[in-house]
């Protein structure tokens, strides 16, 4: 019974809620852990799941990129036995009756659920996000609909001087497209970068003929003859034909939350196992603010890497008995000629800088009490390697 939905008198399901990394590394982690039961994916895009990273860089600068990004070909669903329900949105959780709405009516009993439900853009009060020429970026359709603007768009705005924005500000001013970027910090990509990178960052994309204005933050916006205005707190006002926000995410927990699930600011809390308050209830991914053995403490980690190993982990661990999660997590972010990769926290109390900023091709260690806690690796595989390795062992820099 795999591509149906389940009526009550069947074996229950294991119901996903969600259908990007998390939500597949999940399914798989369950059959790994021996679980050979049925398996129902509710995913709200239409689209087989597939791989974010790309979507603001090769995605955004190539038609044709959105076939190759996809996580898994369907041959790979139908071996896991999943029946994929894509393009519907559950709405309710019972969790008295174990059981789900969806919003087409059909109402779906669960043996358990996973909650993968990732995060939403945070929205820029005071701009309308309806109006043409206003982009968010968080999705596929979002991503293509971007290029196609981009195509006949001469200038650009982007608010927020995060991942999200940076690299759209890459491939826009590479296609011609005169672009200015608004960050309201002190600081490029301050959330995850360290401040040598941040500076390199500013550099680079300013050689590359960004506008980069940090400190600075909207106070307004007008919408005239297919121009936008932005006035800024310093009283000048920018034009431009696109806008794009990029001013971080927040967890979507509101299914979570209606349902009386345990959620914070950071998601919904779940313990080392991914299991939330709430019997037969998990949470994985971006939207769980999860129990991290290593760290001895509760985080919400906003990357892929995060996404891959918590969902395969709390897949299993609704399976079959494991160890608390303990996996540290990175990212990683492509601009120009720029591979930038960070893993572990760049939040230590010393930085030591091996290699050549100037030639773009250096690493950072992030050190707390001498103890190796992080490393940023610019165009530098080799010190990554190296700098992972400390991270994970809590090791010391040689000299
Ligand atoms: N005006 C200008 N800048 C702002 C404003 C504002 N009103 N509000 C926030 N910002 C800035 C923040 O200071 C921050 O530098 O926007 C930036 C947002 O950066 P990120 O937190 O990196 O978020 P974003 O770039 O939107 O990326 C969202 O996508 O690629 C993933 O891992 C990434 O989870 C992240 C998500």
């Amino acid at each position: 019974m795999r591509d149906t939905v389940f009526s009550g008198d069947e074996v229950r399901p294991v119901v996903i809620v969600g259908s990007g990394l998390a939500a597949v590394s999940a399914l798989e982690g369950m059959r790994e852990a021996g679980y050979s039961g049925p398996v129902v994916m509710v995913g709200e895009e239409r689209q087989m799941p597939y791989d974010r990273p790309p979507l603001s860089k090769m995605v955004l600068s190539e038609i044709g990129a959105e076939d190759k990004i996809f996580l898994r070909d369907q041959s790979a669903y139908d071996a896991l036995g999943a029946t994929m329900l894509l393009g519907r949105s559950v709405i309710k959780i019972e969790a008295g009756n174990r059981e789900v709405s969806l919003d087409d009516g059909t109402r779906l009993p669960y043996e358990k659920l996973l909650l993968a439900t990732g995060s939403r853009p945070r929205i820029l009060q005071g701009l309308s996000p309806s109006d043409p020429g206003v982009f968010y970026l968080r999705t596929l359709d979002d991503s293509i609909a971007l290029r196609a603007a981009l195509k006949d768009a001469s200038s650009l705005v982007v608010i927020g001087g995060g991942v999200i924005g940076l690299e759209v500000a890459a491939v826009a001013v590479k296609a011609g497209v005169s672009t200015t970027v608004i960050e309201a910090g002190n600081r490029l990509m301050a959330r995850a970068a360290t401040p040598q990178l941040s500076a390199l960052l500013e550099k680079v994309h300013r050689q590359n003929g960004v506008n980069v204005l940090c400190g600075a933050s909207p106070t307004g916006f007008a919408f005239f003859n297919n121009l936008h205005a932005i006035s800024m707190a310093d009283g000048t006002v920018l034009e431009a034909d696109l806008l794009v926000v990029g001013i971080g995410v927040v967890p979507e927990t509101s299914l979570a939350s209606a349902a009386g699930i345990e959620c914070g600011p950071a998601g919904i809390v779940v313990d080392g196992m991914g299991a939330t308050n709430v019997e037969h209830i998990y949470a994985a991914g971006e939207v769980a603010h999860h129990f991290n053995a290593g760290s001895g403490g509760h985080e919400r980690q906003e990357n892929w890497h995060h996404a891959a190993a918590h969902g395969k982990h709390v897949g299993m661990s609704m399976i079959a008995p494991t160890d608390a999660y303990r996996e540290i997590s990175g990212y990683w972010s492509d601009q120009y000629d720029l591979n930038v990769q960070v893993f572990g926290s760049v939040a230590g109390d010393k930085d030591v800088v091996r290699g050549d900023i100037e030639a773009k091709s250096f690493s950072v260690f992030h050190l707390l009490n001498e103890t190796v806690i992080g490393v940023t690796a610019v165009n530098a595989p080799k010190e990554l390697r190296t700098g992972k390795q400390l991270v994970r062992s809590k090791g010391q820099l040689s000299n």
